[in-house]
């Protein structure tokens, strides 16, 4: 099948948090006009769109993925008129824009809610999932992936609402046509105003199990990915429909072999899913760290289901709810540090997909080293925490888990430079600001041809340049071994190859024969350029991209 070209394939995206990302007007927090300054920046990096986290009004209990007002700019991040100048000026630098939209739940905090708490006779009252207790307390014994029972009790009306995530976030009643009407009319309203599509928020959890089902064995399974939940994710795809829109839905719990239904080039409800296979979300206990087979197993499989125009992937190694990818899967020391960053800017740019980029991923920001509990912000981590601490563990030990787990890592403030407030703000900011801004900031590595940050750029650019690195089909080479990942990717006679030793180890490989390496012409590396013969070792980290010399330009 031929692979239908559109802009969404060829872009590259790029994910931006904006109370981390530039403040402005000297509050410590981001703002919209400070996503606005740095639009040469991004340009220059090679972005196509960029996706914004919630910016709604929003009380901030889950750091705006709990919405009070859909149609209305939080004021810490500015104005609706600043948002339209940003729509403006981003498109004009050809920037788009896409948003992320939180359908699943609201914050108590939405008039909505309001209404609905207010009486079980409310106009209002299913908007929102309502049930009366049994002896033991809550309706059932499902869990909230924040924490404790997904259950409320509201002692206004005497029963219990639902809350897959926080408390303050009580979920939408997607079985009411009216919440649905609501919802639809709202993305319309965006879409309207000219933004180029959304990012769309744990969409898969949208359907609910019936109240009776237990939820023994998988905590979540009674709202993830429940079947019956197709009829719902029809409807909103013929809402995007006919519109030049990207969309990508956040797709906990689809699995690879569900995928095409999700994503079909004609009939998927999404252009594409961020996908949890290959990383874990929710992973509160263990950092996580790469099994290289694993992990190229669970890419492999999104690939090949994807393959052939059946569908289009997500590509990505960090987002705003997972620690920094270089301190998880490469290192932080600093002799690995550069190269780990490089090395895992290669394992997922030129996979077949659109690749997003988390803000600081460009130039290897690491993890926090939290000092302790007052630091974290997210409410996830800290009901985490608190929950250790009634479980007996020793507060150093549970500060020692949420150091390399918690998602505030990501959260920190972009380092621009190596200033006291990191360039990012003139004031305190609402997030501590990582001690090694000296040694990691974009000041400084815009300076040195041999950055991370210029490192990603030559990667774009090179996916940009070449079509087989959008369009080309994938294929994975070595697949037992445990170091190494080594995949291909061809279009007609343009063929590439890339290499990388995801390890710290040095790693010896028999490439293989099929691929006759004097045949290959070496287009980027992270270490010093070396011969490397049918036979080879590479260096901890080192990756590597061949074009084949008898390609055609
Ligand atoms: C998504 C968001 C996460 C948020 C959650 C609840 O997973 O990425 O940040 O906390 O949904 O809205």
């Amino acid at each position: 099948m031929t692979i239908k070209r559109t802009w969404w394939k060829e872009a590259v995206g790029y994910q931006i948090y904006p109370s981390s990302f530039m403040d402005t007007d000297g509050d410590g927090i981001g703002d919209l006009n400070g996503i606005r300054s740095k639009l040469d920046y991004l340009k220059e990096l090679g972005i196509g769109f960029i996706w914004i986290t919630p910016i709604y009004e929003s009380p901030n209990v889950d750091n705006g993925y709990d919405i009070s007002d859909y149609q209305k700019i939080l004021s810490t991040y500015g104005t609706m008129e600043e948002f339209d100048l940003l729509l403006k000026e981003a498109h004009k630098v050809g920037i788009k824009i896409i948003m992320d939209l939180v359908i699943n739940h609201t914050s108590n905090q939405h008039s909505w809610f309001l209404e609905s708490r207010s009486s079980v006779k409310d106009d209002y009252r299913d908007y929102y999932i309502w049930a009366d207790g049994t002896i033991d307390g809550p309706p059932n014994d499902w869990v909230s992936i924040f924490g404790g029972s997904a259950w409320e009790y509201d002692e206004m009306t005497k029963q219990y609402y639902l809350h897959v995530f926080a408390k303050e976030q009580p979920d939408l009643n997607w079985e009411n046509p009216r919440v649905k009407r609501d919802l639809f009319s709202m993305i319309n309203w965006w879409l309207d105003k000219g933004i180029d599509g959304f990012r769309v928020d744990a969409i898969s959890h949208i359907k609910k199990a019936p109240l009776e089902t237990s939820s023994e064995n998988d905590p979540f399974a009674s709202f993830k990915n429940v079947p019956g939940i197709e009829v719902h994710l029809e409807e909103l795809r013929d809402v995007f429909k006919n519109r030049d829109i990207l969309t990508v839905g956040e797709a906990n719990g689809v699995s690879a072999e569900q995928a095409h239904q999700w994503v079909g080039e004609t009939e998927g409800y999404f252009n594409m899913l961020f996908e949890f296979d290959h990383i874990s979300l929710w992973n509160k206990e263990e950092q996580e760290t790469l099994d290289v087979v694993h992990f190229k197993q669970a890419i492999t499989r999104w690939q090949e289901a994807l393959a052939d125009g059946k569908g289009w992937n997500a590509l990505y190694m960090e987002n705003h709810d997972i620690p920094r990818s270089v301190s998880s899967f490469g290192s932080e020391e600093t002799v690995f540090w550069k190269a780990s960053a490089k090395a895992l800017a290669l394992t997922f740019l030129l996979l077949q997909g659109t690749p997003f980029i988390y803000q600081g991923q460009e130039i290897g920001m690491t993890n926090m080293p939290f000092a302790s509990i007052e630091d974290i912000d997210a409410v996830d981590t800290k009901n985490f925490y608190y929950e250790m601490i009634h479980a007996g563990v020793e507060p150093v030990k549970a500060m020692e888990v949420i150091r390399r787990t918690a998602r505030d890592n990501s959260r920190t403030p972009m380092q621009w430079t190596a200033e006291e407030y990191a360039g990012f703000s003139k004031r305190k900011p609402w997030m501590v600001i990582n001690p090694n801004k000296q040694e990691v900031n974009v000041l400084d590595e815009l300076a040195d041809p041999d950055s991370i940050l210029n490192f990603y750029k030559k990667v774009i650019r090179l996916r940009t340049e070449n079509q087989a690195l959008i369009y080309g089909t994938y294929k994975l080479y070595l697949p037992e071994h445990p170091q190494l990942f080594v995949y291909g990717r061809s279009l007609g006679e343009e063929r590439f190859i890339v290499i990388i030793n995801l390890s710290k180890d040095f790693a010896s490989a028999d490439l293989p024969k099929n691929v006759r390496i004097e045949e290959w012409q070496l287009e980027l590396c992270n270490l010093n350029e070396h011969t490397i013969h049918q036979h080879t070792i590479f260096a901890p980290y080192e990756a590597r991209i061949y074009k084949h010399k008898i390609a055609k330009q």
